[in-house]
C-alpha cells in the first residue's frame, strides 16, 4: 500500500508546483488562522524565508484579507500603506482567502518580482486551488 503524505507535505507540493510552473509566482505560501488568537501563522511555503511567520489580523495585505474575506490583488506593493515587506525584490502580491464550510481559515499568498502580473484568471485559478485545499484540511 502506498503511504499517503501528510497535509503539510501536500500543501508544500502545491506551493512547489505553482512556483515551478508559473514564472511570476516567486514566493508561494499558505497562512492559517492561529487557533483562537487574532493572528495568522505561516504554513508551508516556497521561496525566501520570511521573518513574518506571525501576522496580526488587520496588518499587511495578509492580515487585511483575514478580516475582509475578500481577494486582495496588489499590482504595486510600494503604493500600499498597510503592507509588510518580506523582500526588497517583491513588486506585487495576490492573497486569496481559503474557506472551509464558509469560514475563512487562512489564505494562499503569492509574491511576484514582476510588476502588475496578476489577472482575474489568477484569482479564479487560486480560488479553485483553495477549494481543493479545503477538501484535504
Ligand atoms: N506581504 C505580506 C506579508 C507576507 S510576505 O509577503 C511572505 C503582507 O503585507 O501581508
Amino acid at each position: 500500500t502506498q503511504k499517503s503524505s501528510s497535509v503539510e507535505e501536500r500543501l508544500l507540493q502545491i506551493c512547489q508546483l505553482l512556483n515551478a510552473n508559473i514564472d511570476y509566482y516567486d514566493w508561494v505560501g499558505f497562512y492559517f488562522k492561529n487557533g483562537d488568537k487574532p493572528e495568522l501563522k505561516l504554513g508551508p511555503y516556497v521561496g525566501e524565508p520570511t521573518d513574518h511567520t506571525i501576522i496580526p489580523f488587520g496588518k499587511g495585505i495578509c492580515g487585511q484579507v483575514a478580516v475582509s474575506n475578500e481577494n486582495f490583488v496588489v499590482p504595486d506593493v510600494q503604493a500600499q500603506d498597510n503592507y509588510i515587506a518580506c523582500s526588497i525584490t517583491v513588486k506585487s502580491e495576490i492573497v486569496i482567502p481559503l474557506f472551509v464550510n464558509g469560514e475563512n481559515v487562512g489564505q494562499i499568498d503569492i509574491d511576484s518580482n514582476t510588476p502588475d502580473p496578476f489577472t482575474e484568471a489568477d484569482e479564479r485559478f487560486l480560488e479553485f486551488v483553495n477549494e481543493k485545499v479545503a477538501g484535504i484540511l
